[in-house]
């Protein structure tokens, strides 16, 4: 437990496993309260009441889907309830199957980019008025190092995630002067259930057999290798870095 955090408060989407799980704990244990928010309603409330025990601090979750709006709404208004403000937002839900692009029909690209991107200008819409207002804020994105460099198997996903990249951009500076700063976070390979759930199917399991030897590191990311860049990125040791998109893939890629 540190105190990087303390008095601040945070909404994490996609929270309830993966790395919106590890970033939620992470953000608790940094003195952050956080409202999780996820499709898997006995998931998501399980994850806040355990992440919620250890760390003793302010934890709740509710059933949020990133692709409505409204659900948006009601993720901000609970977070707004139960802490009176939000100062960070982690954009994390996401989702992708792999495939060679020819055989992607369209509503593999329709819920890809839901997720994806929409998701993301969902949530973001839905608080920014409320971080304006307060003058402060903390935007962390996790797209993804395909974004910046292309994916095998993952074209409408890469491109969602590249979505995410400029529209964050964006953000930093439409923003900046509300002293509410949007970064982004491109993890590499990080075992998670949506990794797990990409290897089941053949394809998917090839090429994400084959990468591991160019990684550096040699081995795949855990979701801890991720969270305390978000931690970071939201806490006001930060307070100069806006607008940056960083990776961290066990050297994977090395993006200039
Ligand atoms: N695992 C990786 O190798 C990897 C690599 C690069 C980027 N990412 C990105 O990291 C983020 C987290 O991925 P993960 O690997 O932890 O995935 P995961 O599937 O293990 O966890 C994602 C969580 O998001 C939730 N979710 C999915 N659709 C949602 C929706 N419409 N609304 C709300 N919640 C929803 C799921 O229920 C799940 O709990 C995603 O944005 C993903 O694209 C993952």
């Amino acid at each position: 437990m540190n105190s990087l955090l303390e008095g601040k408060s945070a909404i994490v989407t996609g929270a309830a496993r993966g790395i919106g799980r590890a970033i939620a704990e992470a953000l608790a244990r940094a003195g952050a309260g956080v409202m999780l928010g996820d499709l898997r309603a006995a998931d998501v409330r399980s994850a806040a009441a355990e992440i919620q025990q250890p760390t003793g601090g302010r934890v709740s979750g509710i059933a949020a889907d990133v692709t409505r709006l409204e659900d948006m709404h009601r993720l901000r208004d609970a977070a707004l309830e139960e802490f009176g403000k939000i100062d960070i937002l982690v954009n994390n839900a996401g989702w992708d199957r792999l495939m060679p692009f020819v055989k992607t029909a369209p509503e593999h690209w329709d819920r890809v980019i839901a997720i994806n991107f929409r998701g993301v200008i969902h949530a973001c819409h839905a608080v920014l008025p409320h971080m304006a207002e307060r003058k402060q804020g903390s935007i962390v994105n996790i797209s993804s190092d395909s974004a910046r460099v292309g994916s095998l198997g993952e074209s409408v996903y890469a491109g969602a995630k590249a979505a995410v990249v400029a529209f964050s951009k964006t953000l930093a500076r439409e923003h900046a002067r509300d002293q509410i700063r949007v970064n982004v976070i491109c993890p590499g390979l990080v075992e998670t259930p949506l990794l797990e759930e990409i290897q089941r199917e053949e394809f998917g399991r090839k090429i994400m057999g084959s990468i591991l030897n160019f990684i550096p590191l040699k081995r795949f990311a855990l979701p801890q290798d991720i969270a305390p860049l978000a931690v970071f990125l939201a806490s006001d040791a930060a307070g100069y870095i806006t607008g940056q998109v960083i990776s961290v893939n066990g050297g994977l890629t090395m993006v200039g």
